[in-house]
């Protein structure tokens, strides 16, 4: 088998990267190691920045996501005693949408399949080779169990962080890695019961944070702060509940409950792995860095990789120009920093670690985001996501 660009993993990162750059006449393979309906069914995070949304638009891969896609104009921050709504559209001309990262999947499998490039679920033993050369490879065993060959003029990694690609960069290049593991686990909920809340809300409790989100009018997602070290089977429905009412708690107010249908909990950290390149080798989306769930980074920084690969890669293989791959990692890890800074941030000043110094800072900062317009501003523009310049 021959392609100009192949590509490891079919999540978001991957999948995008295919239609970008079958859009621009280049050919691409993606290898994946699941099958489609286990990559379908996976649940991730829901808030897609304006980039994201125009980029999915304009890939042509939108048009669900227009229909169903819920825009957001701002979010509720809580403290006791008040919730304050931030309201993005006015504090800096922007917004974010609504729509769960399993249907963008979805979305672009079907459009892959749909006449698109070739998409290779349930493979095996994938492996890049030659990344140094001008002709790497990707060996796989393919999902009948035979040997094949992937020559390409480039390779992608974007196998997500269990990926097998970073180890390859990270043995070839003198790099290093950053890594933060938060003391704090999140566990999330989906329910069948319309959200409480037109738009989301962020609540710092003495008891630990929580998240009111959603999928659907009649679909709820919500988040309650954990020890790290909880066992799921120890929250029953009525448990979670309870725990999430108490943090909501608001006068005049009250949470809607209705049937647990998914839950499960998830452990928070900061990751990144610089250079996001070695040889003919590039890293994008998980496979490179890794962001706490609190400021609704991960699928955002995804695509912002890919929208920049895309670009860089089409330069490289049309015209063998090689300026825009050269700085393709640096051009990315400073938006990465950007959104690591901003994760870090949003989840330093939402969740209880225990100390009463920490509690009293938290909410001496969440007091000045919510009366000063330039704080404010600030959260606004890093949440709904600075422009990407392809
Ligand atoms: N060979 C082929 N595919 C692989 C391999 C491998 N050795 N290892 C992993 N994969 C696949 C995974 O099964 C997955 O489908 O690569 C894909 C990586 O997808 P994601 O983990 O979704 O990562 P990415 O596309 O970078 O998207 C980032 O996902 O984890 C969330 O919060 C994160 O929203 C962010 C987004
Ligand atoms: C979600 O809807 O899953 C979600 C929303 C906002 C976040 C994280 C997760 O910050």
């Amino acid at each position: 088998m021959r392609t100009q660009v192949g590509i490891i993993g079919a999540g978001p990162a991957g999948l995008l990267l295919s239609r970008l750059l079958q859009l621009r006449g280049i050919d691409t393979v993606v290898l994946e190691n699941r099958s489609r309906a286990y990559v379908e069914a996976r649940i991730r995070a829901g808030i897609l920045e304006q980039h994201t949304v125009t980029t999915l638009i304009d890939a042509g891969v939108g048009d669900r996501l227009q229909r169903e896609g819920m825009p957001h104009d701002g979010v509720h921050l809580q403290y006791p005693g008040t919730r304050h709504h931030l309201d993005f559209a006015q504090l800096c001309g922007r917004n974010v949408w609504l729509y769960g990262q399993s249907e963008v999947v979805k979305d672009l499998i079907a459009a892959q399949l749909d006449d698109g490039p070739p998409l290779l679920f349930d493979v095996s033993d994938v492996s890049p080779e030659d990344v140094d050369g001008d002709a790497p490879r990707i060996r796989f065993t393919d999902a009948e169990g035979r040997a094949q060959v992937l020559e390409c003029d480039v390779v992608v990694g974007a196998d997500g962080f269990h990926g097998v690609s970073r180890p390859v960069v990270t043995a070839g290049t003198s790099g290093r890695t950053w890594e933060r593991t938060y003391p704090y686990a999140w566990l999330g909920i989906l329910a069948d019961v319309a959200p409480s809340s037109d738009e989301l809300v962020y609540a710092w409790h003495p008891d630990g944070f929580a998240l009111l989100s959603m999928r659907s009018p009649t679909v709820s997602r919500l988040y309650l702060q954990v020890d790290p070290t909880e066992k799921i089977e120890d929250w029953s429905d009525d448990r979670i509940w309870d725990g999430l009412s108490t943090r909501f708690a608001l006068d005049g107010w009250e949470l809607q409950t209705g049937p647990v249908t998914e839950k499960s909990i998830l452990p928070m950290r900061s990751f990144v792995s610089a250079p996001m390149r070695r040889g003919r080798l590039f890293l994008a989306g998980d496979a490179a860095h890794i962001v706490p769930p609190t400021g609704a980074k991960g699928l955002n920084l995804a695509v912002a990789d890919v929208t920049l690969l895309a670009t860089a890669l089409t330069r490289l293989v049309q015209e063998q120009r090689t300026d825009l791959v050269d700085s393709y990692s640096d051009r990315a890890l400073a938006r990465v920093w950007r959104c690591t800074h901003f994760s870090w941030w949003m989840t330093s000043m939402l969740h209880r670690s225990g100390d009463d110094f920490d509690a009293e800072l938290q909410l001496s900062q969440l007091r000045r985001v919510c009366s000063s317009e330039a704080a404010a501003r600030e959260l606004a523009e890093n949440y709904t996501g600075l422009p990407v310049d392809a």
